[in-house]
Parts: C-alpha cells; structure tokens; sequence
C-alpha cells in the first residue's frame, strides 16, 4: 500500500521529464502514469486531491497498459530513499515508541 503516490508534487514530481515524455506517448497525464504504473507493480494507491476533476482523472486509469521498456524507465527514477523519513533512522524509530507509548494510541 503506498500513501502520497505523488510524493505530495514533491521534487516537481508532475514536471518530471521521464514521465511527461511517458505520458504524452500514452496521451495521459503523469498522475495517470504514476497511478498506472505503481497498480502494475502490484501497489495498492491512495491518492489525494480536492479537486473533483482531478479525483476523476485519477480512477481513470484501467483502461490503458504501459509497456516494459516504459515500466523500466520509470523503475529508474526510484532514488532508494524516502522523500518523507526513514523508517532505519534510530531517532525516528524512538520518537514513534515514545508516541505510542505516551498517546492514546494503543497500537
Ligand atoms: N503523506 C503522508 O505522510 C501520509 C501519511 C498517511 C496517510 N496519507 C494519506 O494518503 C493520501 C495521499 O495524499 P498525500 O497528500 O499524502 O500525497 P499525494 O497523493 O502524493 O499528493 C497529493 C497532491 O497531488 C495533487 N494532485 C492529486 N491528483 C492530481 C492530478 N491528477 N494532477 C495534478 N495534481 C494532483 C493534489 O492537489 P489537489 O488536492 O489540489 O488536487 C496534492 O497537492 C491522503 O489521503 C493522505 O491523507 C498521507
């Protein structure tokens, strides 16, 4: 399950060069890229937007197939590294046990 699949427009994700080019060969915008590809990868999407167009735009999605050669390129843009935290990060490990502990939180 994957939460801000568009790294909430961080890093001018819907500007990003390698998936304009992507999108515009599938006549699709680059949400409907990244939505596309991470449910090809087998990923779960929880998408956000205020904006009911937009909300439409994104479940619009099942009708078309990006290729290998373009699920590669893509692939490529993975920088292996969170744009929001670290779950490795021992600070924020510990900040995350102190919550639960101390909160209502009972998980
Ligand atoms: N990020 C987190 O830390 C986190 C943690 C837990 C749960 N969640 C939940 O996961 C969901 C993901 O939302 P998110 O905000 O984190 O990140 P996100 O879905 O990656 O990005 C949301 C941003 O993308 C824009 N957007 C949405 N569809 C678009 C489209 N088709 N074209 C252009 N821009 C588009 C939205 O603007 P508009 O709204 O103006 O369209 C908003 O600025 C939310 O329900 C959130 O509550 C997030």
């Amino acid at each position: 399950m994957f939460w801000g699949p568009f790294a909430e427009g961080r890093n001018n994700f819907f500007h990003n060069e390698t998936l304009l080019k992507i999108a515009s060969k599938y006549k699709r915008t680059v949400a409907q890229v990244a939505l596309r590809f991470l449910t090809q990868e087998g990923v779960i999407v929880i998408p956000k937007s205020v904006n009911k167009e937009r909300m439409i735009e994104n479940f619009d999605i099942f009708d078309f197939k990006l290729a290998d050669e373009d699920l590669k390129k893509i692939r490529t843009l993975d920088t292996k590294s969170s744009l929001f935290f670290s779950h490795y990060d021992p600070d924020l490990v510990q900040m995350l046990i102190n919550y639960a502990k101390y909160s209502v939180c009972k998980w």
